[in-house]
């Protein structure tokens, strides 16, 4: 290896610079002293054993070896960019959030999408649900809306999340499979949770193998609050709408894709924002009162329901645009960590069992995946407005308080106070009842809104959704598990039902399921199961 004989260069007053003569850097180790050779490592002789005096060898390797960082428990593979969330129009009739106070402000974003269920190297073209989690930099803070592309979710409380992933992940014993194809867990788990039915219609659909990320719709999924300076809320569903509209492949064409170029839709968001064309969404909201959610036979707090927007149409209130790719992935889309808890004044949670529980879990699993309670001082995280706290030390502290001053009140006059008439107000709601593990009656019906949304779709989707699931369950080796899915899937839609039980080859058409939720003994190991040799 060619070794440059470079000087550096020094300044009038002889100082160094680790500059060299020919405006070259002069490489340094991570303490800054200037390295001769990075070829070859300290020996004894030509041919002899290496010194462990080598600090420079030592150094290098020590930080290699460390590079790695936990992958995320869920959305491990994501694709990350820069823009900006520019509001339509003042909402502070309904909303205090300074960020909806000025028509045509632009504030900072970042979005990361992703798979969920993949490895961090999987492939794009799964079948999956897509992560779309937006940062929103605003003047009061970060605003996280961590959505999804598919407008409802799988389970109706938190304290099922680790299941569906579980079921979902490559199993315990064998390590496989990927994303990909069906097995027998996750068909098991879905078969015994009907709530999943509404979900399972749309991840069997072509929304679930997006064309691009640009072609991708967004939903914040849960019934948020809206509060104005009043303290007075308005419920509301957040969507994000492509202007490019959307588009889907074919099953088909997502293998063969996945084959020649698993990482197509990081490259076509890549190109697109290089190329200046920059995608962009609109904000949608669904704005609703306490009357009109009482008026449904389902739960606005129940995040495997939608609100069909025929019946309460979205109002557009602003757009992200997307047009500046990060520096660096590790930086950025690798170390952003997103929280359903970031949310400014004039925002708020409803009491959707799914999204109080993602409430506890994403603060706890950023500290255990970015290893320290100062996640916040990187760049990525921190809040762009200014912000004044007395947090100090821990691994990585980047900002400790200045002074002497280090709590409050204080007798020094020094540092930041609450703000009563600024600061974040919780919505007073008026909470009451016995403490109990139970599901409200209003959280029971886990097949009309599957049935609405495969009705929704034309000839050629329906048939897609009957394809795949015909694929799917097909690879499911356990025939009890199979049957207990046509169950379910004809009381959505017999016709649908049917088709999948000739297609795959079932002797008898079951009986419908049970549009009970399951009991405790329904969920009981069943015989069937245990005399299968898997
Ligand atoms: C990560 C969405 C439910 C726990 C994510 C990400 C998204 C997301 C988009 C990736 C964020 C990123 O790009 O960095 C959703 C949606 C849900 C849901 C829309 C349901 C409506 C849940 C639930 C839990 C949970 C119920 C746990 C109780 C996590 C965790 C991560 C994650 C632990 C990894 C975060 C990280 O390491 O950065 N979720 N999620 N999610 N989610 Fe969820």
């Amino acid at each position: 290896a060619v070794i440059h004989e470079q000087k550096l260069t020094r300044g009038n007053g002889g100082e160094l610079h680790q500059i060299a003569e020919d405006g070259t850097p002069v490489l340094t180790t991570a303490q800054g002293g200037p390295v001769t050779d990075d070829q070859n490592s300290l020996r004894v002789g030509e041919r002899g054993p290496t010194l462990i005096e080598d600090f420079h060898f030592r150094e290098k390797i020590f930080h290699f070896d460390h590079e790695r960082i936990p992958e995320r428990v869920v959305h491990a593979r994501g694709y990350g960019a820069h823009g900006y969330f520019e509001t339509y129009e003042p909402l502070s009739a309904i909303t205090r959030a300074d960020v909806f106070q000025r028509a045509g402000e632009r504030t900072p974003a970042f979005v990361r999408f992703s798979t969920v269920a993949g490895s961090k190297g999987s492939v794009d073209l799964a079948r999956d649900v897509r992560g779309f989690a937006v940062k929103i930099y605003t003047k009061e803070g970060n605003w996280d809306i961590v959505g999804n592309n598919i407008p409802v979710f799988f389970i109706q409380d938190a304290i099922k999340f680790p299941d569906v992933i579980h079921s979902v992940k490559p199993e315990p014993d064998r390590g496989f499979p990927q994303a990909q194809s069906a097995h027998d867990n996750f068909w098991d788990f879905i078969s015994l949770t009907p709530e999943s039915m509404h979900m399972i219609m749309w991840v069997m659909s072509d929304r679930a193998i997006p064309r691009s990320f640009r072609f991708m719709e967004g939903f914040g999924v849960h019934t948020f609050r809206f509060v104005n300076a009043n303290d007075e809320s308005t419920f509301v569903k957040f969507h994000w709408k492509p202007k490019l509209g959307l588009q889907s492949v074919a099953w088909n064409e997502a293998v063969k894709i996945n084959g020649a170029d698993p990482d197509f839709h990081r490259r076509d968001l890549w190109e697109a924002i290089q190329a200046g064309n920059f995608p962009e969404w609109e904000l949608q909201v669904q704005l609703f009162d306490q009357d009109f959610a009482d008026a449904f036979d389902f739960d606005v707090l129940d995040p495997t329901k939608i609100i069909p927007e025929e019946v309460l149409p979205p109002k557009a209130v602003g757009r992200l645009v997307l047009d500046r790719m990060p520096d660096n992935f590790f930086a950025e889309t690798e170390q952003v960590a997103f929280m359903t808890q970031n949310v400014p004044p004039g925002i708020d949670f409803s009491n959707d069992p799914l999204l109080q529980g993602r409430n506890f879990s994403y603060l706890d699993t950023q500290l255990k995946r970015l290893g320290s309670s100062n996640f916040t001082h990187i760049p990525i995280n921190a809040p762009k407005c200014p912000f004044h706290h007395f947090q100090q030390d821990g691994h990585m502290a980047m900002r400790n308080p200045v002074g002497r001053v280090n709590y409050q009140p204080n007798s020094w006059g020094e540092g930041p106070r609450e703000s009563l008439e600024d600061g974040f107000r919780h919505y007073a709601s008026d909470e009451q009842g016995a403490k109990a593990r139970l599901r409200a009656e209003s959280f029971a019906d886990h097949y009309s809104q599957a049935r609405l949304f495969f009705v929704s779709q034309t000839p050629p989707e329906q048939r897609h959704i009957a394809d795949a699931l015909t694929f799917e369950l097909s690879k499911v080796q356990t025939p009890a598990i199979r049957e207990r899915m046509v169950s379910h899937l004809l009381n959505i839609d017999e016709t649908l039902g049917k088709k999948v039980a000739h297609a795959l080859g079932l002797k008898s058409v079951p009986k419908p399921a049970d549009a009970a939720v399951p009991t405790r003994q329904d969920l009981a190991p069943s015989p069937a199961l245990s005399i299968i040799e898997r």
